[in-house]
């Protein structure tokens, strides 16, 4: 049955997940504080790059409302997604002014009984108890509050909402969690039904698990640089193992965006406030940071001292298929470039817009071409397909000197070798 749904926080969690909800039938409602992203939304037009959105919010634009107010949201829905920033305080806590105005505003209103309010930000453990209680002190105890953490990866994140691995809600009133589960069921998912704070620990521990993934092979990659063993296929080798599984083994650069490094040094300081010290994440956190850095070292072996040394770095983005720079491990590759003194440019098919706020003193490119040329090492942050299907000796021949970083693993060293570089991976030793 088609639902009333509101969204509070049109960005790229709120937007994903109204457009998502509209194309499966229900009335959307979304709400920001933002006037352009609400204009924007309203002629069709998405105010983040992500696949697949802009035609999904065309074919359902008879469904999917955005407006700046939000007495009127409230009132044209009964289930509200809340989809906001709630950015870490000094403490590691989360700053929830958003979600109390929310609260404040649901009692101005009056609200009168059938509204839940559904978490889909990531919030510290605990969070949902806290506004449980707010919303009792308010005289709001009818209203409904469930936990339902995304899991959405940016790039895939409409076919990560449409068919996800499982669907996590956590409530205080099963009639709440019945009426959440019920608009997922049509996606066939498997759902999860727990209490609040076990679906937010759902959400960091996953996070977290992935992120010490990723640091355990970087760290394993580090070893196979020292013994001559390549990390491709140890990881392929572990991955075969029904109970390593294969994905997310993939060695390089480090992990970014807005949610790893944001929900690891969350879920650390979590248990540090409970009086537990969670040693292993400061280890995760710790060696993603020294593996951003890596690259650096791997140039000095070439290069020698990088002054006045041309490097470009192709690929900006924490990651492919976004426009995202959040802890992307470009910006402190290239600010520790520019302190060594070298001369750093860069080319990214998407990001540049976003990157310019970002990194300062870097000549940025539009064309990777114009960028590697004249160039004494290239090093491949981003494994955009634009840049991985680059015609590889042809910028062999274009740039000054012979050096190329691949920190994704992305391309073949012997085929690098072969068109003439000095090829360095992460954790693979390029045949001679
Ligand atoms: C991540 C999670 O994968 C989602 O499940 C979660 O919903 C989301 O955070 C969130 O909390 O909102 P996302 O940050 O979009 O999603 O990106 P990922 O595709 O997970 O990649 C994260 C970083 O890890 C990227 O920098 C990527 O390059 C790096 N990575 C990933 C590796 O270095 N190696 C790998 O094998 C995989």
């Amino acid at each position: 049955m088609p639902e009333r749904i509101g969204v509070i926080g049109a960005g790229y969690v709120g937007l994903v997940t109204g457009a998502c909800l509209a194309s499966m039938g229900h009335q959307v409602t979304l709400r920001d504080i933002d006037e352009a992203k609400v204009r924007m939304i309203e002629g069709g037009d998405p105010p983040i790059h992500e696949d697949g959105l802009r035609q999904l919010m065309h074919e359902c634009r008879d469904r999917l409302r955005a407006t700046l107010d939000l007495g009127e949201m409230l009132e044209a829905s009964q289930i509200v997604f809340i989809a906001v920033d709630t950015p870490p305080t000094h403490s590691g806590d989360a700053d929830l002014s958003r979600v109390m105005t929310v609260l404040d505003e649901l009692e101005q209103i009056g609200a009168t009984g059938d509204h839940v309010l559904v978490m889909k930000s990531t919030v510290p453990v605990g969070t949902g108890e806290r506004v449980r209680a707010e919303l009792d002190k308010r005289g709001l105890e009818h209203v409904g509050y469930c936990s339902n953490p995304e899991f959405l990866k940016e790039g895939v994140a409409i076919a990560d909402f449409l068919s996800p691995d499982r669907v996590v809600i956590g409530d205080f009133r099963a009639a709440d969690g019945d009426a959440v589960a019920a608009l997922y069921e049509p996606l066939g998912a498997p759902i999860l039904r727990t209490s609040v704070p076990t679906a937010e620990m759902i959400k960091y521990a996953s996070n977290a698990f992935l992120a010490t993934k990723i640091s355990f092979i970087n760290e394993i990659a580090n070893v196979c640089e020292e013994v001559g063993a390549d990390v491709t296929e140890v990881a392929e080798g572990m991955g075969l193992d029904a109970r390593i599984g294969p994905k997310f083994l993939s060695a390089g650069v480090g992990f970014g965006g807005s949610c790893f490094p944001k929900d690891v040094s969350a879920l650390k300081q979590l248990a540090g406030n409970s009086g537990y010290h969670f040693q292993l994440l400061t280890s995760v956190i710790e060696v993603n940071e020294l593996q951003k850095r890596r690259v650096v070292g791997k140039l000095k072996r070439h290069l020698g001292d990088l002054e006045n040394k041309e490097i470009a770095l192709l690929g900006l983005a924490f990651k492919p298929g976004t426009d995202d720079m959040r802890e992307a491990s470009s910006v402190v590759l290239a600010a520790r470039l520019l302190a060594e003194a070298a001369s750093v440019r860069a080319y990214d098919p998407v990001a540049i817009d976003a990157a310019r706020h970002t990194v300062r003193g870097v000549e940025f490119y539009d064309d990777p071409w114009a960028c590697v040329t004249g160039a004494d090492a290239v090093v491949l942050v981003t494994e955009w397909p634009e840049i991985v299907g680059l015609d590889w000796p042809k910028v062999a021949q274009v740039m000054r000197g012979d050096v190329l970083v691949d920190g994704r693993n992305a391309l073949d060293p012997a085929d690098a070798v072969a068109a003439g570089f000095a090829y360095e991976g992460i954790g693979r030793v390029a045949p001679s």
